[in-house]
């Protein structure tokens, strides 16, 4: 029997740096830079399905047919309307606050509009993902139609559901290579393993809380610079560079003041993060569509000084941020729309974790004091 005050035979590993916390059947992600959606390659399904497809995947464990996609696309489309009174709490957010922080509040708000939250069950959960899936886009692009002082778009159901997203957030159609960019963008940020958000949303679903708690959650962890916020950051760090001859400079200067290049390195991949030479190509071809070249030319400077320096890559957010300014969409609207696809992830990472049925609850390694004398408070 250890005593209080000796070391426990625990491990501490510190960021739970390769801890595998649970199984899961939904991605993988490997070192070697591989990465799978329920058992396809993520290189198999980019240039050859829509996002739909890959939300389908991920909800019902499979590829839809036609008729089938048809119909879901169908409903997402129909269930991107929001309740009146979101849409008066969002036309009302204070306009200096970041548009994650209405995303997160609305998203929980959403959960007093459903009639069914004592509802736990499998058929519950996965009407509650989709309505989610199509109304976390709708409450991104209401913000910004809101803040810009231009009225709220409803969806079409001519356009696939990204196009629709985009439609909504822009008010304009997309040409063929936006369509094509947004859609790509969408399926390649829907899912990604035990990253940080999806974890946090796993943990909440692990006390079986309800998936709106666990979605708000996730919403929260995305928005730091370390995970889904790099995105915002590395459109920041872009702005501030204006040629390529000025990338190793500022380049090294980050360096010795100990800052991170936002947008780049990896807690799994140690080669380069599979989605980026996808989101590179995607990011050239809307630069050379939109004579916005010397971007991408200095973005390809980056990469190659940062791995010269530091042997690391660039990771998802990089050239999604170039692909999204490049779309017309405001870097602070950057997360908010990585959040818009991961929001399949994260809901297929609920239901999986409710049916694991585990409470996600580690130990710790107190290292503070023992036996400190207790002094009255007149005393002190
Ligand atoms: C996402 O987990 C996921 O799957 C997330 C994600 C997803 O799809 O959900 O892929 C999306 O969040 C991508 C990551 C976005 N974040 C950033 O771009 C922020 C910048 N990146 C770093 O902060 C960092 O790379 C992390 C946080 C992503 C990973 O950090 P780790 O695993 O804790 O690695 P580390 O900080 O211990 O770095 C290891 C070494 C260190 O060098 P030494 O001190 O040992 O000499 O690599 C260096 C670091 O200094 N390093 C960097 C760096 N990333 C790592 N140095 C400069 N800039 C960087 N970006």
């Amino acid at each position: 029997m250890k005593k209080m005050g000796e070391k426990q035979e625990r491990v501490v590993v510190r960021g739970l740096r390769d801890v595998a916390a649970a199984e899961t059947k939904i991605s993988y992600v490997n070192s070697n830079g591989t990465l799978y959606y329920l058992g396809y390659d993520i290189d198999d399904l980019v240039e050859r399905v829509c996002y739909e497809e890959v939300a389908h995947l991920l909800l019902y464990n499979r590829l839809p047919n036609k008729k089938e996609l048809d119909e879901f696309r169908f409903q997402l489309i129909s269930e991107m309307k929001l309740p009146e009174q979101v849409i008066k709490r969002i036309k009302r957010a204070p306009k200096d606050c970041h548009p994650m922080e209405v995303l997160r509040t609305e998203v929980s708000h959403l959960s007093e509009y459903d009639t069914h939250t004592n509802d736990n069950s499998d058929a519950a959960n996965k009407k509650r993902a989709l309505e989610l899936v199509a109304k976390v886009p709708t409450i991104v692009a209401a913000l910004h139609r809101t803040r810009t002082n231009q009225q709220l778009v409803t969806p079409s159901q001519e356009y696939g559901f990204a196009e629709n997203f985009l439609y909504l957030y822009r008010g304009k159609p997309a040409n063929n290579q936006e369509k094509e960019a947004i859609d790509r963008f969408m399926t390649l940020h829907a899912d990604h393993g035990f990253n940080a958000s999806t974890f946090a949303a796993r943990v909440t679903a692990s006390t079986n809380s309800d998936m709106y708690s666990a979605i708000t959650s996730a919403i929260g962890t995305l928005k730091g610079p370390l995970h889904g916020g790099a995105c915002e950051k590395v459109m920041l760090m872009l702005d501030d560079i204006n040629t390529e001859e000025e990338v190793e400079e500022y380049i090294q200067g980050m360096l010795d003041d100990q800052k991170k290049i936002m947008g780049f390195g990896h807690r799994v991949y140690k080669a380069e993060d599979p989605r980026t030479k996808h989101l590179r190509s995607i990011a050239e071809n809307l630069c050379h569509h939109t004579d916005t070249l010397n971007l991408y030319k200095t973005c390809i400077k980056i990469e190659n000084v940062v791995h010269d320096k530091k042997k690391i890559f660039p990771n998802v957010d990089f050239y999604a941020a170039v692909v999204l300014n490049t779309l017309g969409v405001s870097k602070e609207f950057f997360t908010p729309f990585f959040a818009s696809s991961r929001i399949s992830g994260w809901t297929a990472h609920v239901i999986e974790q409710y049916q694991d049925a585990v409470l996600l609850r580690p130990s710790s390694e107190y290292i503070g004091e023992f036996g400190r004398p207790f002094v009255p408070i007149e005393k002190r």
